[in-house]
């Protein structure tokens, strides 16, 4: 860039260039220049400081780095389907590159490793599938693994990627379920994946017992490792199918289905396993249009159950596209 400089002699040029800091004249990020025994010092505009002015050509020290769009090479056409975020579960960075990017999956990874230093891990995300909702990922730079530790509300999670589901978008949900178990509950867990819900729950309310299970093995390990870690000792960890689990654990005073696309066909199971009060936290994905008509579905299914629905409350987690929310319901239900 092309700056105004003041010129100084070598011994003055520490003097001056603190005055024209002080006065908020000195240009940041600015190189400074030597030419012999005469230092040149770019100011954001033409000072008299008692010193010689002359322009320059000087070269930036320093660039802010704002996003790696800032550091990724890739042809101008394709920047615009850069993705504008992605999620980091502990130091793994996990994003979706559309097809258009795919040859220049590398070279995104490396921008995102070079502007994130707490970044180790850049992976693929080709999309979650099939019952056990497990991530298809490909490290496209960095070290070459999927494995890390994720730390949510204190709590830290050894996390596969790769093998057992975990989204680190759900921490504030998952708070907002532990600050609802009152103190003595049992609670079932039957979808716990690597724990995040059962071992907040068993750390940051005063539960009697915690069962957590899931249906993937891989999950289960971590869950198991996840527990000792944190030292929740009131978490009793399961491994098989939910319906399983469910006709085995109760009373218990809450469950959570966090299954978001199938939760619903686990309700009858849930009120199975209740007391005589309690509540199911159960996750869909709903259209905005049929809200209402799924709390009236949920209704109809606890009172044809023979219990009383004392509540159902249906609150958002997040948008999910533009037409469809991630909801939680809030199901509170009374004896028959
Ligand atoms: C959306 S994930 C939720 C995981 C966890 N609650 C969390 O917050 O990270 C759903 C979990 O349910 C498990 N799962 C899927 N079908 C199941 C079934 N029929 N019985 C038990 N677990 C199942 C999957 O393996 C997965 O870990």
């Amino acid at each position: 860039m092309r700056a105004w400089c003041v010129v100084v002699p070598r011994g003055r040029a520490e003097e001056v260039r603190r005055a024209l800091r002080d006065r908020g004249l000195l240009l940041k990020h600015a190189e400074i220049l030597r030419e012999g025994d005469r230092i040149l010092l770019p100011a954001r505009e033409r000072v008299d400081l008692g010193f010689p002015v002359e322009q320059r050509d000087v070269g930036a020290t320093f660039v802010p780095v704002r996003s790696y769009k800032d550091v990724v090479r890739v042809p101008d056409r394709l920047r615009p389907l850069l993705p504008s975020s992605f999620d980091v579960i502990g130091d793994v960075a996990v994003l979706k590159i559309p097809e258009e990017l795919e040859a220049h999956r590398a070279e995104i990874g490396r921008a995102i490793l070079a502007w994130n230093p707490k970044v180790r891990v850049v992976a693929r995300d080709r999309g979650v599938s099939g019952g056990l909702r497990i991530r298809d990922v490909e490290v496209v730079a960095g070290e070459p693994r999927t494995t890390t530790v994720h730390v949510e509300y204190g709590l830290r999670y050894h996390v596969d990627v790769a093998r057992a589901y975990f989204s680190p978008r759900l921490g504030t949900e998952r708070m907002r379920v532990a600050r609802q178990v009152a103190p003595g509950e049992a609670v079932a867990d039957p979808f716990a994946g690597v724990g995040p819900y059962a071992i907040l729950i068993a750390r940051r309310a005063d539960p009697a017992r915690v069962v957590a299970a899931d249906a993937n093995p891989e999950a289960v390990a971590l869950l198991r490792r996840n527990v000792a870690a944190n030292r929740a000792d009131r978490v009793e960890v399961g491994e098989g199918d939910a319906r399983d689990i469910l006709a085995s654990v109760g009373p218990v005073d809450r469950v959570i289905l966090d299954l978001p696309h199938r939760a619903m066909e686990f309700l009858p199971d849930a009120l199975g396993a209740l007391g005589p009060h309690g509540t199911v936290h159960m996750y869909g994905i709903l259209e905005d249009a049929e809200r209402e008509a799924r709390a009236l579905e949920v209704r109809y299914l606890v009172e044809g159950s023979g219990r009383t629905a004392e509540e159902v409350r249906l609150h958002d987690v997040r948008a999910y596209s533009p037409s469809q929310h991630h909801v939680a319901f809030d199901v509170r239900v009374g004896p028959g």
